[in-house]
């Protein structure tokens, strides 16, 4: 049975590097304690280097698997306070997040979430895909924000990078301390399914049905486990709750234990 991906998104947290390295060391240690869990630490690019210096008298394959929070699509020169996808596997990370709709609502577009998985794939990383709407309505609307945002972003793609992506399903209602809460497993399941189709329009059948999906939103101890049971989606996109040295272990715990 495939290990559920699960992807801790720290977004501008902690403040310290000393609480960064603390904090990995706790996932890392839950991570591997959790079976049928793969994880990967999204700290602040700022911090991967003093992650990755801690475990670096470990062989390889016992490091944690670090991810940046967001990359620039040239590789270097004049964009101040950019990191390209070079410099982020330089310190580290083998992974990084593109299109969080917390960046698409800083005016990231379609476009430039394109241009970034395109740069960072080119770079050897492999890149978590953001998708979601802003509102669900009955009628389904929503579904048309979703759709457009895969299609301007994965045929543009190197074909061959595409088994290094996977795509995150992230309704932007469910997302952050004022969330309306998290989606259902049921809401989570149909929107699943919708994305598979269109996945399947775009890359073709085989490619499809291998792309991972995840759910971000409000994931906690009490919904993750059944989230991944019956929501139709391969792992999850934790925020807040992957700051809690308490309950995160406990999360991937019951995440790992899902048959
Ligand atoms: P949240 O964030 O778990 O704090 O809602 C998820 C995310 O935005 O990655």
């Amino acid at each position: 049975m495939a290990k559920k991906l699960i992807i801790a998104n720290w977004k501008m947290n902690p403040e310290t590097a000393a609480d960064a390295v603390a904090l990995a060391k706790m996932a890392h240690v839950a991570g591997k304690a959790a079976k049928g869990v793969s994880l990967v630490i999204c700290p602040p690019a700022i911090f991967l280097a003093d992650i990755a210096r801690e475990f670096k008298k470990v062989p390889p394959a016992s490091r944690p698997v670090l991810g940046g929070q967001n990359c620039f699509w040239e590789k270097a020169g004049a964009f101040t306070g950019e990191v390209s996808p070079s410099m982020l596997r330089e310190v580290g990370a083998r992974w990084v997040i593109v299109g969080h709709s917390e960046r698409r609502a800083l005016d990231e577009t379609d476009e430039i979430v394109q241009k970034k998985a395109t740069a960072a794939l080119k770079g050897g990383l492999s890149v978590l895909l953001c998708v979601g709407e802003g509102s669900r309505d009955e009628h389904g609307e929503y579904l048309h924000v979703l759709e457009a945002q895969i299609r301007k972003a994965i045929p543009e793609l190197p074909r061959k990078a595409l088994e290094k992506v996977v795509i995150a399903y992230e309704p932007i209602w469910a997302i952050g301390a004022r969330a309306l809460g998290a989606a259902t497993p049921e809401e989570v399941f149909s929107t699943t399914i919708f994305i598979r189709k269109i996945l399947t329009e775009v890359v073709g059948k085989d490619l499809a049905m291998k792309m991972p999906i995840l759910y971000g939103g409000s994931v906690d101890t009490e919904n993750a486990a059944p989230m991944v049971a019956h929501g139709g989606v391969q792992g999850l996109l934790v925020g807040r709750e992957s700051l809690h040295p308490k309950t995160f272990p406990v999360l991937l715990d019951l995440v790992g234990k899902v048959k």
